[in-house]
């Protein structure tokens, strides 16, 4: 069975990439991998991937160095044209996830990666499906229920990466028609809901680690903000198999905790002052923040704290959502299969300390 996929993958050497190749290697016995990978100077495609794919599997794993904003996706042109015959699936999961891009080079990976591999797609003679991971924050500022068929409702966006993922988003929406093809929204990705292990100490991990160190205690946000995040081992179990899923084509899933399994900040601020021992938050509201008392803190604070309250920007919107993701279309497709995000609170605590025993990422961690 499967002997003839061939399955193209972007951004495997992600955060989110590595599981899912991994995943994808374990459900997929008898599939091969194509994996495109930037080449980083010194160190090849090839050599990259080799890092994340273990000898065992290395036979049924092909790499093709590429760039997903280059004509071509950056490939060889026999290469491109050898892709286009035996690609059986695309997923595609490469992004560039930074806040800080213009929005001129967020478009540049983001949407126009996204037309090259829609355009591939289109030509791939064998294709079946293709999944693209895009982000349930394209609802920007949405505040309420969203609907996993919502797009563009008129919200506005918090940065260039927001947008550019809804742009991305309308132009695969926009090939639905021809192509088979489903969109995978995940929220906010934190570390494996098991053991806790992270490569990435982005998104709600920054916040958490000046707390934890007591560099920092007020919020500028709403207790009662919601905070979706989803662990990564469910995040790649549910691509891996709603890219193999018929009944998922043309459609859009939201891979989020949804309103029974994500928390409020305060009661992930509760369990995190629990485990760190540190005192509890003092909410601030964000208005006033921003408006008064951020820029006499600014005159005033110097060091690492001056630092924390310049860095603290780019995370300021996490404490204010007060929007819901409805998983009625994941809970469809994913629940007979036993693919379930498990509810926030329940897994918190090995986050917290694999955040410890790694030292924030600084250690090397053996798990068992
Ligand atoms: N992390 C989250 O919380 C989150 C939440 C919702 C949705 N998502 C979505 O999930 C996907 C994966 O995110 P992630 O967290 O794994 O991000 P990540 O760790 O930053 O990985 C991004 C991947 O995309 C690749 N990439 C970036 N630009 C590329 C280009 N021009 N050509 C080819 N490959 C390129 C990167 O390759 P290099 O190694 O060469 O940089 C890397 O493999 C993205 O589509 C993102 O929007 C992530």
């Amino acid at each position: 069975m499967n002997r003839d996929e061939l399955i193209l993958v972007t951004g495997a050497t992600g955060f989110l990439g590595v599981q899912l190749v991994r995943e994808l290697l374990d459900r997929q016995p008898n599939a091969t991998l194509a994996l495109l990978v930037r080449d980083r100077p010194g160190q090849s495609g090839q050599q990259r991937a080799d890092l994340i794919v273990p000898p065992a599997d290395r036979s049924r794993v092909q790499v093709h160095s590429g760039d997903v904003s280059q004509p071509n996706c950056g490939l060889d042109a026999a290469i491109y044209q050898r892709l286009s015959a035996t690609t059986t699936r695309v997923i595609h999961s490469a992004a560039t996830v930074r806040f800080d891009h213009s929005l001129d080079e967020a478009r540049r990976i983001n949407v126009e990666g996204t037309r090259r591999m829609l355009d591939f797609a289109a030509g791939a003679r064998q294709l079946r499906s293709l999944a693209y991971v895009g982000t349930a924050y394209v609802a920007g500022e949405r505040t309420g229920l969203v609907r996993e068929n919502e797009l563009a409702v008129g919200q506005a966006y918090r940065n260039t990466y927001e947008q550019t993922k809804a742009e991305a988003e309308a132009l695969v929406r926009s090939r639905l028609d021809s192509l088979p093809g489903v969109i995978l929204r995940p929220s906010i990705i934190v570390g494996d809901s098991r053991t806790g292990v992270t490569s990435s100490f982005k998104m709600m991990y920054w916040p958490l680690k000046i707390y934890a160190r007591r560099l920092w205690r007020t919020v500028p946000g709403y207790p009662d903000a919601v905070l979706d995040i989803v662990p990564v081992d469910f995040v790649a179990a549910a691509v891996a198999r709603l890219a193999f899923d018929e009944a998922a084509l043309g459609s859009t899933v939201h891979l989020c905790a949804g309103p029974r399994g994500s928390a409020t900040i305060q009661q992930i601020a509760r369990r995190a002052a629990e485990y760190f021992n540190a005192p509890q938050p003092r909410y601030v509201d964000p208005k006033l923040f921003f408006a008064m008392v951020r820029p006499i803190l600014f005159m005033s604070l110097w060091g690492r704290k001056r630092r924390v309250l310049q860095d603290g920007r780019a995370y300021r919107d996490y404490f204010t959502m007060r929007m819901q993701f409805d998983t009625t279309n994941a809970e469809r497709l994913l629940q007979p299969a036993g693919v379930c995000p498990p509810p926030v609170l329940d897994y918190l605590d090995r986050l917290f300390h694999y955040c410890i025993a790694s030292d924030w990422g600084r250690k090397a961690v053996v798990v068992q």
